[in-house]
């Protein structure tokens, strides 16, 4: 990473969970947008695999979906000579900070966080404190590396507002500890909607398979979840309130092709939904294709994302090592 700029590049830090199934959601609502920094950033990547096993996971089935998901951010255009990408777990200053930030974090603050309380719900026989202290560790991967800007989709704006808020109360205690880091939330794909029930955001764990698009689904699977996708009895694409469906369809097109709400209401005059419908399955296909080739291809050697991620594991610790060691002297501790 290019330090010797007279200005400071700002940093760029985020994460994502090792689901084993990124849908279109995580790719418009994050992954295109660390594409498209990194040229102007220092970008830091990371696979949340501390933060998966806040739910019970298989072991085999994880340790599958972290490489997958490793070979699925160079897939999408994540570019290790530009940007460091790594797995969470073998920075180990990540749970060491967190510990730290546990310890300058309210039980309140915790128990407020909506997706604490969802999980809470779905999880009910497994309410354990990781789950509890998810958003601590995620302010610690973010705080580690003092960056400045989080691009997230809107569903984490929550944790990041409590990530700048544990940041500033210790800055005041301890003088000056970390960059209060903002938020990135896209103006388009912050919020991708379940294809069957568009008030509700699109997620992995729908129970419907038809309500998400996965990165790697097949393009005839693409289409027969566009084409079944639910609408409104009213026949005009038109961005409306309680259009959710269309507003939905027309929110990805436009983050799939570039285009303003306004070119493809004219684009669609006079046509019916089938045919959008069609039009955005097609552009997803389009966009997707080429991801899910480089995915088959990097798959295919696994030496090589072995190489890929223990290198930037190691730069990550090192950026990482300099802010714990500063915290852990502030806050009392003695330095090895
Ligand atoms: P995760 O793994 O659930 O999601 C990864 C990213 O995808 C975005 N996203 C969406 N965006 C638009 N529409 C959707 N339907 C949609 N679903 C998911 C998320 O907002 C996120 O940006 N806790 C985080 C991972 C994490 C992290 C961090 C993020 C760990 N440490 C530090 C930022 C900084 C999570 O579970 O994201």
């Amino acid at each position: 990473m290019d330090n010797n700029n007279t200005e400071r590049k700002k940093v760029i830090f985020s994460a994502i969970q090792p689901s084993g199934m990124l849908t279109l959601g995580n790719y418009l609502g994050a992954l295109k947008n660390w594409v498209a920094m990194q040229d102007e950033y220092n970008c830091i990547y990371a696979i949340a695999d501390l933060h998966a096993i806040t739910v019970r996971q298989e072991p085999a089935k994880l340790r599958k979906q972290i490489i997958e998901t490793f070979a699925l951010l160079l897939a999408v255009g994540i570019d290790p000579q530009k940007s460091l990408v790594f797995i969470q777990s073998h920075v180990p200053q990540h749970a060491e900070l967190a510990w730290i930030l546990n310890c300058n974090t309210q039980f309140g603050e915790l128990g407020r966080m909506t997706q604490f309380k969802e999980k809470s719900q779905r999880h009910a026989d497994n309410i354990n404190v990781g789950l509890f202290a998810y958003p601590s560790l995620m302010a610690a991967d973010i705080l580690l590396y003092q960056a400045d800007l989080v691009p997230v989709g809107a569903d984490q704006k929550q944790h990041l507002e409590l990530t700048r808020d544990i940041a500033t109360r210790m800055n005041g205690v301890y003088n000056n500890l970390f960059t209060v880091p903002e938020p990135y939330i896209p103006k388009i794909g912050a919020r991708v909607m379940s294809l069957q029930d568009p008030t509700k955001k699109m997620s992995k764990s729908d129970d419907n398979p038809n309500g998400y698009v996965a990165i790697l689904d097949k393009p005839e699977d693409i289409m027969r979840k566009f084409k079944r996708a639910v609408t409104d009895s009213e026949a005009v694409v038109k961005y409306a309130e309680g259009k959710d469906g269309i507003n939905n369809l027309m929110g990805i097109y436009s983050a799939v092709t570039g285009r303003s709400f306004d070119q493809i209401e004219a684009e669609f005059e006079g046509k019916g939904y089938g045919d959008f419908k069609t039009a955005v399955g097609e552009a997803v296909c389009e966009a997707l294709r080429p991801v899910r080739e480089r995915f088959d291809a990097l798959m295919k050697d696994k030496a090589a994302l072995e190489d890929i991620y223990r290198e930037g594991a190691q730069a990550a610790s090192r950026f990482a090592a300099r802010t714990l060691s500063k915290v852990q002297k502030k806050v009392g501790l003695i330095g090895r």
